[in-house]
């Protein structure tokens, strides 16, 4: 899935050098200074390793006044608690844009993953390269990956060494209670992608992991999408910037699949949509996903849920709650025709979407489409779709007041704007008892 929106921004250039300089790899032999390797450096040596990283790890935030976040590490009596910290420059990384860094990020996560509540720093002065890599756990509780400057891929194909994994970047495997946060970039280099074939598919993977928190961070300009969660539970993203340019293809920003329990908050993320589910005749399981506060401007899609035909399971418990939209075309859509190719048979099974609730969406829309557009399966049509307070008015021009609808089963609980009065009342029976959609 992904909360859906594109931004129509001015990408920031990239601090993109080609040649990054893979001799770099001899700096990770440095040792890294004892007190930022291990709490407190066995006394003595404490006394910076605790104030640097007091600093360090707080995440950003826009005033003061707030209080410290749910996975925030609270320096309480240094002497014992402090976090330990693990500055990637403490480990060989340069962080000048163009060597690669990639060994010393690895040993650094091989520390900190066998630390308790460990911080893997990737300092504000520095723009890190590495190449694919794959930080595997399982890991001692409490790890933080704050990235607080720049830490991006090779710059396009070019520079891509060829033994590596082409369609990922970097992937959190198998760990429990990460969070990836920090006032730093995430620099996808997609730029020089976007027309190729193949690229990678995800900039930053996590693959079967468990508690999971993203936060703080900007992410931009990925080759293709951004995020993706891939047999995880429990991920809470907040206050995420995903950017991408408009013309930029696929640069989903969040890609959830065999994934439950995800909520993203406070969040801005170019382009994206739940889904597509149930390619080539796959099961699909989604479930309680609550995206919120969340702003849509000038995008092709706002809301969206979109599923491929020939699929079995189900999408259910789906919250969109507290959405303005800008401008946006097809700002509430569900599609269970998606496709890719340009025909697509007709098939007679699918991914059942059901219990999706639209609460407080506002704003305008792009009078080029309908705003509200529901396109569902003739045999497994869409069910329990409710809708409060939905305002959407047009940006420029005149009203559409004519919301697609097919196949959609659920109600209204306040009169929406436009009004929608296709929504069926029941369930239909061929949704009784088809074990097709049964997840689990
Ligand atoms: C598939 O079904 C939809 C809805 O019934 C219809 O609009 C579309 O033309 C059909 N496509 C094909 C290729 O039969
Ligand atoms: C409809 O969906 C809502 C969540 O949007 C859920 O709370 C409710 O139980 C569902 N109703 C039925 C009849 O399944």
């Amino acid at each position: 899935m992904g909360a859906a929106f594109r931004l129509l921004l001015v990408p920031l250039m990239a601090v993109a050098f080609c040649s990054y300089d893979v001799g770099g790899r001899s700096h990770y032999h440095k040792k890294p200074p004892p007190s930022s390797r291990h709490r407190g450096g066995g006394g003595g040596g404490g006394g910076k390793g605790g104030g640097d990283s007091a600093g360090s790890v707080v995440p950003p935030v826009d005033d003061d006044t707030q209080p410290p976040p749910p996975t925030g590490i609270v320096p309480s009596d240094p002497a014992t608690s402090e976090p330990c910290v693990f500055d990637v420059r403490a480990y060989g990384a340069v962080g000048d844009g163009s060597t690669d860094d990639t060994r010393a990020f690895q040993e650094a996560w091989r520390a900190a993953c066998d630390a308790d509540s460990a911080v893997i720093l990737v300092p504000s002065d520095g723009t890190f390269t590495i190449t694919t890599t794959t930080f595997s756990g399982p890991c001692k509780p409490g790890l933080v990956f704050q990235v607080d400057g720049v830490l991006m891929p090779p710059d396009g194909p070019e520079c891509w060494p060829p033994s590596d994994n082409r369609r990922q970047w970097l992937v959190f495997s198998n760990v429990d209670g990460l969070t990836l946060r920090g006032a730093g970039t995430i620099e996808g280099n997609g730029e020089n992608w976007w027309n190729l074939p193949c690229k990678p598919h995800r900039l930053v993977r996590f693959f079967m992991s468990r508690n999971l928190a993203v936060e703080g961070l900007r992410v931009e300009n990925s080759p293709e999408f951004h995020f993706r969660f891939d047999g995880c539970s429990d991920v809470r993203v907040d206050g995420l910037f995903i950017s991408s340019p408009a013309n930029s293809p696929n640069t989903d920003g969040i890609h959830v699949e065999n994934t439950e329990r995800v909520a993203i908050y406070n969040s801005r993320i170019s382009n994206g949509g739940i889904g597509s589910l149930g390619v080539h005749n796959s099961q699909a399981c989604v479930s309680s996903v609550t995206v919120r506060n969340a702003v849509i401007r000038n995008s092709d899609n706002g809301v969206r849920i979109k599923t491929w035909q020939g699929g079995m399971g189900s999408v259910s418990g789906i919250s969109f709650d507290t959405v303005v939209m800008e401008n946006v075309r097809n700002c509430i859509i569900i599609d269970q025709y998606y496709c890719m190719e340009k025909r697509c048979m007709n098939q007679s099974t699918a991914v059942h979407v059901t219990d999706v609730s639209y609460a407080n969406i506002r704003g305008s829309y792009d009078v080029r489409s309908a705003p509200i557009h529901f396109a569902c399966s003739d045999t497994v049509p869409c069910t329990n779709i409710t809708m409060a307070e939905v305002e959407l008015l047009p940006f420029s021009g005149e009203l559409v007041d004519d919301p697609f609808c097919w196949s959609a089963y659920g109600m209204q609980q306040t009169p929406t704007i436009p009004p929608i009065t296709c929504l069926q009342e029941g369930i239909p029976d061929s949704l009784l008892d088809n074990p097709d959609l049964k997840c689990r």
